[in-house]
């Protein structure tokens, strides 16, 4: 009876042990992200095994939808050195911005980076130091209503110029038959870095360069940009809503799946939300590369893409590596990728069978992401923000009619050059 009785006492002494053990070790992760289509339910999705795992737990701490947005509030918690936040989702151009805030994941990663594309990890590397683990890269798609263009007898514009005709004559035929809510085209108009990564679009798929290039030149004041400006800016209004001014990549999409748009320039996120049940264009529609323009014969996608980062003023930091890991590893990619149609960074997982067979898209898009044009966010380093703001805000007042492309572009090019003579 009293072996019995101690034996007891010890298993049930050691139960307690291991319960406060992993009690201790159980951290409480704070992770935040932008809040773009299914973002948070995917995420939740997501985490739900690692959290059964490993006992920890992540709350996400939903963000604003807009990066430029997202950029500015972190860039504020990271100067205070906030605590709370473990683990940051970050947008691919912030990584040399940021470098220092956060900490190195070479070595902790170093099992799963050869998984991943080469480009992309440098792309999270900043002086030898890996600020950053991709979990999606993105490359966007000119998304179009099949259905509209068989029935008004309309090909696949395959240039800006022809995508401006056939979305002016399917939007006119559509309202003569009642359509009234119909629009040709939708895109990012808004003030911020979704609208760099259009205008970027337009004028490098003109020929006109990448706004700086890679060596740090400034090249935006040219011929063939301000011929795409131009072009971009007889949309607002006819072929796109007056509205477009406005639109971020979810309003876009709520126009467009609610079936009241010819075209649509977005990531493929839009895809497979495109295809859900509640969506008035499931099997309607397909995607092609972005036109190209101005008689230059190759188009141009911007590269964009997430990643995560762990804070240096986590005191979590152990069990955010972990997290990090996880989330960029090929479990929680490919469930990712089944989930929101994200484009992988992991290499075989475009040679995925459930992939290919679910999310179409994914290995039709692998090309499309490899040419993608990056934004100058490494030859413009801690000024890249502001290189962009300028831009943008240039692009925006083109398109509002607020001075010509020419006047925009001139100036933009002083005020950029006088960002680079103090330093970038
Ligand atoms: C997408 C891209 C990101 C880009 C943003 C602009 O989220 O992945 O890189 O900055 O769109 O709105």
């Amino acid at each position: 009876m009293k072996l019995i009785r101690s034996s007891l006492l010890s298993s049930l002494m050691a139960c307690i042990l291991a319960m406060s053990v992993s009690t201790l070790n159980a951290a409480e992760l704070r992770y935040v992200s932008g809040a773009v289509g299914n973002a948070i339910e995917v995420f939740q999705a997501l985490v739900k095994p690692w959290e059964e795992a490993t006992g920890h737990s992540v709350t996400l701490v939903p963000m604003p939808a807009s990066t430029t947005d997202q950029f500015g509030q972190y860039r504020l918690w990271l100067a205070a050195g906030n605590a709370d936040i473990d683990v940051y989702q970050t947008d691919v151009i912030w990584a040399p911005q940021l470098a220092e805030q956060f900490i190195d994941l070479k070595e902790s990663a170093a099992d799963l980076i050869p998984l991943h594309f080469p480009s992309i990890i440098e792309s999270q590397t900043v002086e030898d130091k890996l600020v950053a683990l991709p979990i999606f890269t993105d490359a966007p798609a000119l998304y179009y209503r099949k259905d509209l263009l068989e029935k008004h007898n309309q090909p696949v514009p395959s240039t800006w110029e022809q995508l401006t005709e056939v979305a002016r004559a399917v939007q006119d035929a559509e309202r003569a038959e009642g359509n009234e809510d119909i629009w040709g085209f939708v895109w990012q108009g808004n003030a911020y870095e979704g609208l760099t990564c259009d205008a970027l679009e337009w004028i490098k798929s003109f020929g006109g360069g990448q706004i700086v290039e890679p060596d740090g030149t400034i090249s935006v004041n040219n011929p063939q940009a301000i011929a795409a400006l131009d072009l971009a800016a007889t949309w607002p209004g006819t072929i796109s809503p007056p509205g477009v001014l406005a639109y971020q990549e979810e309003e876009s999409r709520g126009v467009w799946q609610t079936g009241n748009a010819v075209f649509m320039r977005n990531w493929p996120y839009a895809y497979s939300l495109g295809n859900s049940d509640d969506s008035a264009v499931k099997g309607l529609f397909d995607v092609t590369t972005l036109p190209t323009g101005g008689g230059h014969d190759t188009s141009a996608a911007t590269l964009g893409g997430w990643n995560v980062a762990v804070s240096k003023y986590s005191k979590n930091q152990e069990a955010a590596i972990d997290l990090a890991r996880y989330l960029a590893g090929p479990e929680a990619q490919k469930l990712r990728t089944l989930m929101a149609s994200n484009l992988p960074t992991i290499i075989s997982l475009y040679d995925d069978a459930d992939i290919a067979a679910n999310q179409p898209i994914i290995p039709r898009w692998k090309d499309v992401f490899l040419q993608a044009v990056p934004r100058p966010s490494a030859p413009t380093k801690v000024k890249y923000n502001e290189v962009s703001a300028k831009f943008w805000s240039a692009v925006h007042n083109t398109l509002s009619g607020d001075g010509s492309a020419a006047d925009n572009l001139e100036l933009l090019e002083l005020e950029l050059q006088d960002l680079k003579g103090s330093g970038w």
